[in-house]
């Protein structure tokens, strides 16, 4: 049978009437999520620090799917921007149901060669940009006493940490905290918090910062998945879509991962011992068995 997981995966109108703001939505992942939003016949708010990126994706993906989606430039560093952004967005739409945190910056150094400045502007970006909106949402579902749902994209290494991307690392895993914390803290209200932690999927945003030549010609992201490929943008909008929507109703404080193996493949002692070949198994069985 032909694999399926690049074919759309909910009902039609699984996410009819709910209204969704995507930080980071204009390019790459977020973008791809916010199509599949559209198609699924959400209201989408897509926002980011440059409006002619964000209204040239929204014109595209009006035309695409005929769904309604807002551009709002926003610079989620700053609170009242994001205040500003989401009093845009209820202006719109009338409502907020669902915040994706998905923007993000990163960028592979050592982390001796970075200035202050330089770990401020990633941290600043992924955790304070995602508690900002996290808040300012927050707030208003709360007092409105509306349930809401939270998807935070973080990173396989917000859990265990990760060399040479140390600000990434350091803010994701206060992204995958946030999650869990209020995932206890805000079910009361009814809200929910939940995370994806992606492996590699190639978008120009990541590949042009974590892959620059001469790196790209010598390292394959596929190659330490064990699944031997990268991810479609498809699965990860339909993981997204399933999180967001009603289905995943009982889901709370969940991290999943979508990585095709590839953080576990780095973890486990004897796991690079998939390069033997039968001869050398042969080779070793005799050699134990004597
Ligand atoms: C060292 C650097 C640097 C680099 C910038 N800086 N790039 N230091 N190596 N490659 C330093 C600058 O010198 C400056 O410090 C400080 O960082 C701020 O830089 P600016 O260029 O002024 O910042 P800004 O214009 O705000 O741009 C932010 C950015 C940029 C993060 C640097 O790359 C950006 O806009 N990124 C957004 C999109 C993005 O990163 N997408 C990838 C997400 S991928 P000084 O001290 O000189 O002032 C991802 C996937 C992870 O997260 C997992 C993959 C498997
Ligand atoms: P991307 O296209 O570069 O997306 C990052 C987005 O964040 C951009 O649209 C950018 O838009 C926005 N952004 C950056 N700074 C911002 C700020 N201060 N305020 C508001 N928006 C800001 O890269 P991507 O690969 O799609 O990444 C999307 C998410 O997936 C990120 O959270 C990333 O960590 C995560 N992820 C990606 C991969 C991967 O393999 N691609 C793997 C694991 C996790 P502007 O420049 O217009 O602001």
């Amino acid at each position: 049978m032909a694999s399926t997981y690049t074919q759309p995966m909910l009902r039609d109108n699984a996410l009819a009437g709910k209204t969704i703001i995507v930080t980071g939505g204009g390019t790459g992942l977020g973008r791809a999520m916010t199509t599949y939003f559209l198609q699924l016949g959400a209201n989408v708010t897509i926002t980011s620090r440059k409006l002619d990126v964000l209204e040239a994706t929204a014109a595209e993906l009006r035309q695409q799917t005929g769904g309604k989606v807002l551009a709002v430039a926003c610079d989620v560093r700053k609170y009242d921007a994001v205040e500003a952004m989401l009093a845009r967005t209820y202006e719109e739409f009338g409502r907020v149901d669902v915040l994706l945190n998905n923007a993000a910056g990163n960028f592979i150094s050592p982390t001796e060669r970075l200035s202050h400045k330089a770990f401020d502007v990633i941290v600043d970006i992924v955790l304070k940009g995602s508690y900002n909106c996290t808040l300012a949402v927050g707030k208003r579902w709360i007092a409105e006493q509306q349930p809401g749902t939270i998807l935070n994209i973080v990173t396989t290494y917000a859990s265990v940490g990760s060399a040479f991307v140390v600000p990434s690392a350091t803010a994701k895993a206060g992204v995958l905290a946030l999650t869990r914390s209020l995932a206890v803290e805000w079910a009361k209200y009814g809200i929910r918090s939940n995370a994806i932690a992606p492996g590699p999927f190639p978008t120009e945003g990541a590949w042009s910062r974590l892959f620059p030549e001469p790196l790209a010609s010598q390292l394959d992201p596929a190659a330490s998945v064990p699944l031997k490929r990268v991810g479609q943008y498809q699965e990860l909008a339909n993981l997204a879509a399933y999180l967001v929507s009603d289905f995943s109703a009982y889901v709370n404080g969940e991290v999943v991962t979508i990585d095709g193996g590839e953080w576990l493949n780095g973890a486990g002692e004897f796991n690079k011992l998939s390069a033997l070949t039968p001869d050398m198994w042969d080779q070793i069985e005799k050699t134990m068995r004597r």
